[in-house]
């Protein structure tokens, strides 16, 4: 296996996530319910964590929706033409929703997946919560509500980033070396 350069490390992840829960629960503090879109894979292992803790600070009702969004015909990187793969099947009208993502990088899946959530599927409202922010890289102006860390324009893997299928379940994220 090849050598991995630690970036962000276990326990640095966790004081995150729970300092992103804090936030977010603040902020919903008097809305009924909080509606989260986890976007498939690379981001259920993020969304795991970060909605169990939103559930710790008790008081909450939240749901979760999972949605798949790809470039035609995959790859490592964007193509620029984004489909939705799994779409929500269920009726999101007219709610405030959170999009959850593992990484922004050029922005173009965030950018198409709020326009398809707002417009196909009329949700009142879109934010976006990312664990992970690679700002130099952008190629579509996105705004991102919730950020964990911003990374530097590097491939990174673990904690839900994979790299052809691997390195998902790493428990902290890094770079592979060479
Ligand atoms: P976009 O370029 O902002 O559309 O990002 C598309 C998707 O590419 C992200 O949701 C990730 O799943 C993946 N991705 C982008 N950068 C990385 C990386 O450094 N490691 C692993 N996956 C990445
Ligand atoms: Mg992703």
């Amino acid at each position: 296996m090849e050598e991995i350069e630690v970036l962000i490390d276990e326990e640095e992840i966790g004081l995150k996530v729970r300092e992103m829960a804090k936030v977010i629960a603040r902020e919903h503090k008097d809305e009924k319910e909080i509606y989260f879109v986890t976007v498939l894979e690379g981001a259920r292992t993020f969304s795991d964590d970060l909605i169990k803790e939103v559930m710790a600070l008790g008081g909450f009702k939240v749901k979760n929706y999972l949605v798949k969004v790809g470039s035609y015909g995959g790859g490592s990187e964007s193509s620029g033409k984004i489909e939705v793969k799994k779409g929500l099947v269920e009726d999101v009208c007219g709610k405030e929703l959170i999009i959850v993502e593992d990484i922004v990088d050029t922005g173009l899946t965030l950018c198409f997946l709020k326009e398809y959530l707002l417009k196909e599927k009329n949700a009142g409202s879109v934010k976006i919560c990312s664990f992970l922010d690679k700002p130099s890289r952008r190629k579509v102006d996105v705004n991102v509500d919730y950020v964990g860390y911003v990374v530097p324009d590097k491939f990174v893997v673990g904690y839900g980033l994979d790299y052809g299928g691997r390195y998902r379940e790493l428990p902290y994220v890094g770079v592979i070396k060479g």
